[in-house]
């Protein structure tokens, strides 16, 4: 089963965060030791079945599916290939001993590519891209923190080609044609049209790219969970419900970290965005 991005103690982390609560606050709220709250963050606790459920109903989180991650007992199913023309290749680099994801995305008939994320590795999306014998002429971030954006410097400068972010994100170094992209926006990639999505809250510009029926999320939502809201909770939290977790259940997710899903897995399983079969979707 693949790995999650986030454990029991993330979760519960990021639940507090929203709820702007203290350990100490939780504690309180679900009546157990405070003792036992660090440890469940510090990844060396998992409760029992009765305390998971009272620690998910204070946190407005959903109890059999944090009971799940909790226990090990649930992660996505292996995705299926997009049938568009194009080819989505997810490189699993590392900044320090921390895995992030970044893509490669070609237009299958031209072989265009684009590069989505840089990574803090660039040697490996260099050597990617000899594998497969593309040669990417456009860069396209979903914000710029370092593990996102650090190997932009050596991939414009082996590459010449512009880097396109949302205008609100801090100017990442080492693009000598930075353009600015915005929400509903589309920038061509030989045949294919990539349409950015304003998912803002992990950061103030944090942007997903839509190609296809398969979206590339940065770090708004992982499998299981939700980004860290360095910017703002309910406009991450909305960013999720109310633009990527509206497209059909097959759609498929792919976030800066840990395993690609789906909008319908994490529509049944992700404790914080559980939600009905029935409530629908765009189509
Ligand atoms: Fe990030």
């Amino acid at each position: 089963m693949a790995q999650l991005e986030d454990e029991l103690g993330d979760i519960l982390e990021k639940a507090r965060d929203g709820k702007s609560w203290s350990q100490k606050d939780l504690a309180q709220s679900v009546d157990i030791a405070l003792e036992d709250i660090r440890r469940m963050e510090n990844y060396d606790l998992i409760p029992d079945e009765a305390v998971l459920q009272k620690l998910a109903s204070a946190l407005d989180l959903h109890g059999p599916s944090l009971s799940a991650i909790a226990n090990e007992a649930w992660a996505p199913e292996e995705i299926t290939p997009d049938p568009g023309p194009f080819d989505l290749v997810c490189l699993n680099v590392f900044m320090g001993s921390y895995p992030v994801k970044c893509y490669l995305l070609i237009c299958r008939e031209t072989r265009e590519t684009a590069i989505i994320d840089t990574g803090a590795n660039p040697e490996a999306i260099l050597r990617k891209a000899v594998e497969l014998n593309v040669r990417p002429s456009k860069i396209l971030l979903t914000h710029s923190h370092p593990d996102h954006a650090g190997g932009l410097s050596t991939l414009d400068r082996e590459y010449h080609c512009p880097t396109w972010i949302d205008p609100k994100e801090p100017r990442p170094s080492g693009s000598h044609d930075l353009r600015h992209i915005a929400d509903g926006e589309v920038i061509e990639l030989g045949n294919l049209r990539i349409q950015v999505i304003a998912t803002p809250g992990h950061t103030p510009g944090g942007i997903s790219y839509w190609v296809g029926e398969s979206i590339i999320s940065g770090d708004a939502i992982f499998a299981g969970s939700m980004g860290r809201a360095n910017a703002s909770w309910p406009g991450l939290y909305h960013s999720i419900t109310d633009r990527l977790l509206t497209f059909p259940g097959h759609y498929r997710l792919f976030p800066g970290h840990g395993p690609a899903t789906t909008v319908g897995e994490e529509k049944q399983h992700n404790p914080f965005f559980f939600a009905p079969a029935t409530r629908g979707g765009r189509v």
